[in-house]
Formats: C-alpha cells, structure tokens, sequence
C-alpha cells in the first residue's frame, strides 16, 4: 500500500476522485496527508471528514523542511498536486523526483505556466480558437506545469463554450485520468526512457 500526499487549495473534487479510486481497490494506496494553503477550503473540509490530517502551507513560521517532515511522517511516497495554488518549494520537489505528479486542464505544453490556473485556462483556450483542449498529467519540477508529461486526455471545444462549459467537459476527464494515472505509478507501471520521457502503457490511460 502506496501512502499518498495530496496538495489542494479549492474544491478538492481531483482529491476526493482518488481518495474514492482508493477505498474502492482501484489504487493500491491510500491518502494519508492533504496539504493545503487554505485551511477552509473545501478539500480540506473535506479530508478532515474523512479522518485525514490536513497540514497547511505556507504558513506562518513553517519551514519547507517542516513540510517534509510532516510527508515523512505519515511516510508518504508520492505527492500528488490537484489545484494547489503555491509553488512547492523546490526542496520538496527535489526530495519527490519522478515521485510529484500535477494535474492541469489544459493540453500542455500550450496554455500552462505562471498565471494560467482556474477559470483563465479555459479563456485563453477560448480566445485563442483552438478546436480542442483537455487534461495533462505530469511530473513536477520547479517550474509550473513543465515537468515530464505522463499522460493526456482530450475534450473537444465546442460553439458557444463558455470558460465554464469547458471547464466542466475537462474536469469530467480530469477525475477519470489522474486515478488511472496514480493507480499506475502505484503498481510501478510508469518507466522512464533514456531521454528521460516518462512512459506509461497506453492501454492504461
Ligand atoms: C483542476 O482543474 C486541476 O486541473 C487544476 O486545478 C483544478 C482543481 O480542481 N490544477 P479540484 O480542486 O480538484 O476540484
């Protein structure tokens, strides 16, 4: 059993699809952090319902080795990234190679990086007329959103989208994805390639 650390700042609904995935067997591991920069937001909530510890950063006085020590000691193995708003600091991130995945609702490498999150995403991909978008998965290194993709899922756009029914179309594919993905990486189905390509059998996503 894979411990997992999942990082939220909002709704949490990319936690909760994996925290379900893991209590109905689809992931062979189980959520035994969440870290949030909002205390109250509903992720948090929710983990906190569900009887998961729930550590906040940043916050006041707290150290990035205060983050890790609170990974270690619910001995989590991966971190997984689903709407965190802060950037991890690159302590963390070094600590957690090709072991921090991150979720993003866009196809990636467009639309990405410092400023593209929530509803701006899906605007920028309106206005620029793409006829598609959809989801990334992807390791995490110490730029937003330009690690190693694993894996990608898409939606089509479609007239009279607006950022909110595109938004909704992604996040649909969103929780089917990362599951499948995390389940992956638990069962140690994820390979790295010479060129450092993260490689993941299509069948399974
Ligand atoms: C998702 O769209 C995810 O791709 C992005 O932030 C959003 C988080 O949504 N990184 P939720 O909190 O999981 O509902």
């Amino acid at each position: 059993m894979t411990n997992l650390a999942l990082f939220v700042s909002g709704g949490g609904s990319n936690f909760r699809a994996i925290h379900d995935a893991s209590l109905a067997g689809r992931i062979a591991g189980r959520v035994t952090l969440v870290v949030t920069d909002k205390a109250e937001c509903p992720g948090a909530r929710y983990a906190r319902e569900q009887g998961i510890d729930v550590f906040t950063y940043p916050a006041h006085d707290r150290q990035p080795s205060d983050l890790l020590q609170a990974l270690e000691d619910r001995e989590c193995r991966l971190v997984l990234l689903a709407g965190y708003l802060k950037m991890v600091p690159p302590e963390v991130v070094r600590a957690y190679e090709r072991r921090m995945l991150n979720i993003h609702p866009a196809l990636l490498p467009d639309f990405g990086g410092q400023g593209y999150y929530g509803r701006r995403v899906h605007e920028a991909v309106l206005q620029s007329g793409q006829t598609r978008s959809g989801v990334t998965v992807h390791f995490v290194d110490e730029q937003f959103d330009h690690g190693p993709i694993v894996a990608q899922a898409t939606v089509p756009v479609l007239p009279g989208d607006t950022p909110e029914s595109l938004a909704a179309r992604v996040l649909e594919q969103e929780h089917l994805l990362y599951p499948r993905v995390v389940g992956a990486l638990c069962r140690g189905d994820i390979s790295w390639d010479d060129d450092g390509r993260a490689v993941i059998d299509p069948a399974i996503v």
